[in-house]
């Protein structure tokens, strides 16, 4: 719920926000609530078309393939790594743990954390309208908004208890920055090998390598250091062809080839694949 999150929400100044049935208000500016709940922050100049947000069609691509439990052992892993980052972090009893994901699409990660960690509130951010629809359901202790990853976030400093980034567009120091002081950033990259058996039969995009080292390059810029070892998560996916074309639609080869053409390729493969996921899981505090 929106209101849950208000105190935590700042204007891309930095001021405390007011709350009335027209949206959400700061110095003399309106930033609108949609039907469904989520509050919009894109500045003017960012247009939500020329981003790389997912549309409707990728939204329902990934929550179709997520359904199945295919990356079951990331969400585990992911769900692991918050729930030790909020004991390690001593919050009082008293206190709501925050945990905030950033490129949070249908809110399947944020939802499985919020369970792991009892009575916690969460705020899901993502540029696409599409997918803050999902995220202001995903949970009842969800809060969504609409905003850009790569700029100012619409958040005070130091609120966030556990903050999470999945296969999701980052700035390091705007993860920093929001980060409370005992909170810990956690993000899941995709390696190189990530999905290979269906590269070259579906011409899809590689993953570029190098992700792990720049990331780790960014975040000791912004003043964070590990909190514990990185992890590769690595394991086989028993695919079927509803399943494959799931996963190419929620990806971003979903922009690069039309969609009879990938329905074409994705006719020639066998009924079922074995296809490989493969990511790295990396944990960081401030120094
Ligand atoms: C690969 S999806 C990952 C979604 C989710 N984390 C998951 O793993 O299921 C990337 C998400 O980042 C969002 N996104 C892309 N560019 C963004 C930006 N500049 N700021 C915020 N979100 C962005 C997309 O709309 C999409 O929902």
């Amino acid at each position: 719920m929106l209101a849950d999150i208000l105190d935590l929400l700042a204007d891309p100044n930095g001021e405390p926000l007011e709350f009335s049935e027209k949206g959400l208000h700061a110095h003399g500016r309106t930033y609108p609530i949609a039907d469904a709940g989520y509050a919009i922050f894109l500045l003017e100049d960012t247009s939500e078309e020329t981003s790389q947000g997912d549309d409707p069609a990728m939204l329902h691509a990934r929550e179709a393939f997520l359904s199945r439990g295919h990356f079951a052992p990331f969400v585990e892993e992911v769900s692991a790594a918050v729930h030790d980052a909020i004991d390690e972090a001593g919050i009082p009893e008293e206190d709501t743990p925050v945990i905030c994901e950033i490129g949070a699409g249908t809110g399947y990660y944020l939802a499985h954390n919020l369970d792991e960690v009892y009575g916690a509130i969460g705020i899901g951010i993502d540029i696409s309208s599409a997918a803050a629809e999902h995220l202001a359901s995903c949970h009842p202790r969800v809060g969504a908004v609409v905003a850009d990853a790569r700029q100012r976030l619409p958040l005070h400093d130091g609120v966030v208890d556990a903050l999470t980034v999945i296969f999701s567009p980052h700035n390091a120091a705007e993860c920093a920055r929001v980060l409370a002081p005992t909170g810990q950033l956690i993000v899941l990259l995709p390696e190189p090998g990530h999905l290979k058996e269906l590269r070259q039969p579906l011409g899809i995009r590689d993953v570029e390598p190098g992700g792990v080292a720049e990331f780790r390059e960014q975040a000791a810029e912004a003043g964070l250091v590990f909190a514990a070892e990185p992890r590769t998560i690595e394991f086989s996916m028993r695919l079927d062809r509803e399943s494959i074309k799931a996963q190419i639609g929620m990806s971003p080869s979903a922009r690069d080839i039309p969609e009879d053409e990938l329905a074409e390729r994705a006719a020639q493969l066998p009924p079922a694949m074995t296809v490989s996921a493969k990511a790295s899981l990396l944990r960081f505090r401030k120094s």
